[in-house]
């Protein structure tokens, strides 16, 4: 039996990016998309173009540099929502336009007011309208799980007719349990009668934990693509997880016999590992695949099983997703070329000789901070350079008087406009002395919302990595910093938050008054 392909439709710069906390830049949607082609995914839910001026400038700038994977835009089943996709993926080699509809009697009641009638006539005439900017059009029935079944054949059939081809089957809430989702697969293959014109795709949220489970017995029964994130980030509890769905079928290919994807599964951790520096959440030690734990073998009877013969309790190899061999690098007597080989072998080989010099001047100041530089260093100083484009004030020096029987106190020097600020504070610990006296510099109050730290590697000398989202002017935004005082850590986060927002509000000022 010839194996057929599951389409890997990856949404984490769209669903993914939606939930609190996962918001990203322009350029770190461009970053992140450019590593999911090296991923080989084969679409990228580059945003949503109509949400707001920030999602169609990356859907634009997705489109303009990715080449091997088709991009795509969600829109609305609306005209407007569907011409601003179109004009966003212009340039894009392979263009998708996603339109969708709710199709629950819950949310046709209560959220659209429209009936069923309605609701199928807007969904016929947006695929209509969005073949106009396309042949690849991608409609999904939003919240298909709680629809009636005959509404539900009916309006993919009307759809398919009018030319979409996929169709997709959310379990929007994540109410489903596999067996139920499994089925309604089944039944949408026996029940529409030109289903053999489209792709049938799925989409499940994991409110319930089981968004994996549904995914793959939504396969099992005949969908031939699956909506996935990286390290299941979402809406809530969030999507399928990629990296989950992709080694299921790769590693349990006796089960999935007539099923294949193509996802280069070597860059799965890299692409963990890049979302997690980006978004500055970090996922839990036991996460399937991707955490730290997946492959490591504490108890002393399966070490000494993995020894005598490695399959006794290893189902995949670590190799396989990408994980590094060797965890400890370099240190401070290490060469530039060892540097710049070690960064090849983490997969950085694009940089250029300039941005190399510079990440070494970075690397010998912490090798002599610390004995040991691990991959996670190599990577925490990586994004720090990469992404100081959009740094608009300087951090120049911080200075902290602090101890049990002292008020701390703090002196923060910044570089901003070209001119040099100076602002001291107290504070009831030196961490938040030293966030007031950043404050005062930068002359606007945050509220922070949330503040977490953890040690990116092992040992007392280890890097501290801090993360915080802040509420500036009623925008949240997530910053990060590391360093191996966890102060500096703290204010380098703070501010990065603050540049974010800055660097957001300008974009979205200009984009305004430029007119889209
Ligand atoms: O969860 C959902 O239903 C969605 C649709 C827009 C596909 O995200
Ligand atoms: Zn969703």
């Amino acid at each position: 039996m010839e194996k057929e392909k599951i389409i890997i439709f990856d949404t984490t710069l769209r669903d993914g990016e939606q939930a609190p906390g996962f918001s990203m830049t322009v350029e770190e949607k461009v970053t992140m998309a450019k590593q999911l082609e090296k991923l080989n995914v084969d679409v990228i839910e580059a945003g949503f173009a109509a949400a707001s001026p920030g999602d169609f400038e990356a859907v634009r700038a997705v489109a303009e540099t990715v080449k091997n994977c088709t991009v795509c835009s969600l829109a609305r089943a609306l005209e407007t929502d569907i011409e601003k996709a179109g004009e966003a993926l212009a340039s894009a080699e392979k263009k998708r336009i996603h339109t969708f509809i709710a199709t629950s009697p819950i949310h046709m009641k209560y959220k659209l007011k429209m009936s069923p009638e309605q609701v199928l006539e807007r969904a016929v005439s947006a695929v209509k309208f969005a073949r106009n900017f396309t042949d690849d059009v991608e409609f999904s029935a939003e919240d298909a799980f709680r629809s009636e079944r005959d509404f539900l054949f009916k309006i993919f059939e009307a759809v398919i007719d009018a030319g979409a081809k996929t169709i997709n089957v959310p379990d929007t809430v994540g109410y489903a349990m596999p067996e139920e989702f499994g089925q309604l697969i089944a039944d949408i293959k026996s029940n529409v009668p030109n289903i053999d014109k489209a792709v049938i795709s799925v989409h499940c949220h994991n409110d319930l934990g089981l968004a994996v489970a549904n995914s793959l017995s939504a396969i099992k029964n005949g969908a031939r693509q699956a909506h996935v994130t990286i390290n299941g980030i979402g809406e809530r509890a969030g999507n399928a997880a990629l990296e989950e769905v992709v080694m299921a079928i790769k590693v349990r290919h006796d089960y999935f016999k007539n099923v294949y994807t193509e996802i280069n599964t070597k860059e799965i951790y890299k692409t963990s590992r890049l979302l997690c520096r980006i978004t500055g959440s970090f996922v839990q030690p036991n996460k399937a695949i991707v955490g730290d734990n997946a492959f490591a073998h504490e108890a002393g009877i399966h070490q000494h099983g993995i020894l005598a013969h490695r399959e006794t309790y290893e189902i995949m190899r670590a190799e396989d997703v990408g994980v590094p061999a060797s965890k400890i690098v370099l240190g401070k007597h290490s060469g530039r070329h060892a540097f710049k080989t070690r960064l090849e072998e983490l997969g950085y080989k694009n940089l250029s000789e300039e941005e190399i010099d510079r990440l070494f001047i970075k690397f010998k100041e912490l090798a002599d901070k610390k004995k040991e530089v691990f991959d996670e260093d190599i990577e925490a100083l990586l994004f720090e350079e990469l992404f100081k484009k959009y740094e608009e004030v300087k951090l120049l020096y911080f200075h902290i008087l602090s101890g049990n029987s002292a008020i701390p106190s703090s002196t923060v020097k910044i570089l901003k406009d070209g001119e040099e600020i100076t602002a001291s504070s107290h504070g009831d610990g030196p961490i938040d002395s030293a966030l007031r006296a950043l404050e005062k510099a930068l002359g606007i109050t945050g509220r922070l919302k949330d503040y977490t730290i953890r040690s990116l590697s092992a040992g007392k000398d280890a890097m501290g990595e801090v993360r915080v989202m802040v509420d500036f002017d009623g925008t949240t935004t997530s910053g990060k910093g590391t360093s191996t005082d966890i102060i500096e850590a703290s204010v380098k986060a703070y501010l990065d938050a603050y540049n974010r927002y800055i660097a957001r509000k300008t974009f979205i000022e200009n984009r305004i008054s430029g007119g889209i």
